[in-house]
């Protein structure tokens, strides 16, 4: 494995890379290849990526090299959009947003010029995620909605940013690729957090449902690594190739 695992690190595809926990946040890439694959799949060439939480912007450069890296050897386009504030935590609502380990001000944009000079392609969309994620829907409609990064620490802010999923279905891949970065530390729960916000989306959406990732690990190389569990698939079930029999999905 180990000889493998070299010789992919510097001369593998993406996809190899990828496969062997070569690429630098394997995880983005994970959900971001599969997302392509499934959309080069469906005959969809241009989709988008987004990230919630994007603080000094490591997340984002990061996705916007993997989109590039896509374009070049699976031929989709992936706009990476990401979404902030600006302006770091906002005050924790109650114990469901877990003011145990976050408050205000953490992890703050510490420079959004330099952010801004280091992306040529991301986008970031400031502003609260209350107000910011019901925007977009037309692009979204041209670009649809492949995979989606969760890192706003809160309960609240993560339940906010779920009206992502209120769009039209036209809006989606039929199922989409998620990363939730803040389940699993000691104090995390279902009755707090991002946990909490996954349970009521799926207990107040019929048509919209939130699950782990049942592919993982398959038959990956490495079957123990962490964040696998933190892969979610958000289903769309009213999207028309849902209910296709003849498409395979
Ligand atoms: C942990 S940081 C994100 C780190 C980033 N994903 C990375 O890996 O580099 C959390 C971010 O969420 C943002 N945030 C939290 N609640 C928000 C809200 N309601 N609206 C907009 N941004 C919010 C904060 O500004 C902060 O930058």
């Amino acid at each position: 494995m180990g000889i493998r695992r070299f010789y992919f690190k510097y001369f593998g595809t993406l996809q190899e890379k990828e496969r062997f926990n070569t690429i630098k946040r394997s995880n983005y890439a994970h959900g971001m290849i599969k997302a392509a694959l499934f959309a080069r799949d469906l005959g969809v060439q241009s989709v988008s990526a987004l990230e919630f939480g994007v603080s000094t912007g490591g997340g984002l450069i990061d996705m916007e090299r993997i989109s590039k890296q896509i374009r070049d050897e699976l031929g989709i386009h992936v706009h990476v959009i990401g979404y902030d504030n600006g302006e770091g935590l906002p005050e924790p609502s109650d114990f469901k947003d877990h003011p145990e380990i976050w408050s205000k001000g953490d992890f703050v944009m510490a420079n959004k010029d330099e952010l801004l000079s280091n992306i040529t392609e991301a986008e970031v969309v400031f502003g609260d995620v209350k107000n910011t994620a019901r925007e977009r829907e037309s692009y979204y409609r041209d670009n649809p909605i492949s995979f989606v990064s969760i890192d706003l620490d809160y309960y609240s802010s993560t339940m906010s940013c779920m009206e992502i999923f209120k769009f039209d279905a036209r809006c989606y891949l039929p199922a989409v690729s998620m990363y939730f970065d803040d389940i699993a530390f000691y104090t995390a729960n279902k009755w707090c957090g991002e946990l909490l916000a996954i349970e009521e989306f799926n207990a107040t959406n019929v048509m919209r449902k939130i699950d782990t990732d049942r592919t993982l690990p398959g038959n990956r190389p490495y079957k123990n690594t962490e964040w696998y569990r933190h892969m979610y698939v958000a289903h769309i079930l009213d999207h028309e190739l849902r209910s296709v029999p003849s498409k395979k999905l």
